[in-house]
């Protein structure tokens, strides 16, 4: 399966959750290629750092590559049989890069925040959706949203701009604003994996990883 985080935002946790779900599968036993597709190189610093973490230890367990432009299509098609998931990070605007993604993804999952500015951006996602399925008609859209806040109208309320854009499905999944994500990315590790143990995050992050490859 190819599998691609994206939008049209940054800092909603594209590679936050791309780098969480490319180390929960591959801790599954599958084989796993990270494509990096976003200038910033986030995926790759989370490798780098990973390999460190890891390093007495077999190392990252997944593959990382980088690939711009058109190259993400081409070059994640050829390598793509080569494994069983690929997974794809993208930097948070409409590049050529995220659509080169969507042409060849079976799915397209888009993280947004409990804020109506990022919510807004949904539209264009939607539209952006709407060109990919002429090409790649498999598409599969999803969204869901990040960062929840512990308290108030705003996740309700985000949830409820995102359920109007009818090219993307809200995940019946949500993450929480927890030190454990970022405590974890910062040492290139999934949260299923750091230490302290947040038991609410990882349960967050396996529900998401079993609404899109199952158990
Ligand atoms: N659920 C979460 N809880 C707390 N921090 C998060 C969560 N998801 C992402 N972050 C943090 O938000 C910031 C942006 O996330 P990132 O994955 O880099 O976003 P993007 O790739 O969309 O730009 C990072 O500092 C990351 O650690
Ligand atoms: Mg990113």
């Amino acid at each position: 399966m190819i599998l691609v985080c994206g939008g049209i935002k940054g800092g909603v946790g594209k590679s936050t959750v791309a780098t969480t779900l490319t180390v929960i599968r591959a801790n599954q036993g599958y084989d796993v290629l990270l494509v990096d597709a976003d200038d910033q190189q986030t995926a790759t610093d989370f490798t780098l750092m990973r390999n460190e973490t890891l390093s007495e230890s077999g190392g990252a367990g997944y593959t990382s590559v980088q690939l711009k432009g058109a190259a993400v299509r081409t070059d994640t098609l050829r390598l793509a049989d080569k494994y069983q998931d690929v997974i794809i990070d993208v930097g948070g605007r409409d590049t050529a890069g995220q659509r080169a993604a969507l042409s060849i993804a079976s799915i397209y999952l888009v993280p947004f925040l409990p804020a109506s500015f990022d919510v807004w951006t949904l539209e264009k996602v939607g539209e952006l959706i709407e060109e990919s399925l002429a090409f790649n008609p498999e598409l599969k859209a999803y969204c869901f949203l990040n960062r929840a806040d512990p308290r108030g109208n705003d996740n309700d309320e985000a949830a409820a701009i995102a359920s109007e854009i009818k090219q993307l499905t809200d995940l019946d999944v949500t993450w929480g604003n927890r030190k454990a994500f970022r405590n974890a990315a910062a040492q290139g590790l999934a949260v299923t994996e750091v230490k302290p143990k947040d038991g609410k995050a990882i349960a967050e992050a396996l529900r998401l990883y079993q609404y899109l490859f199952g158990s």
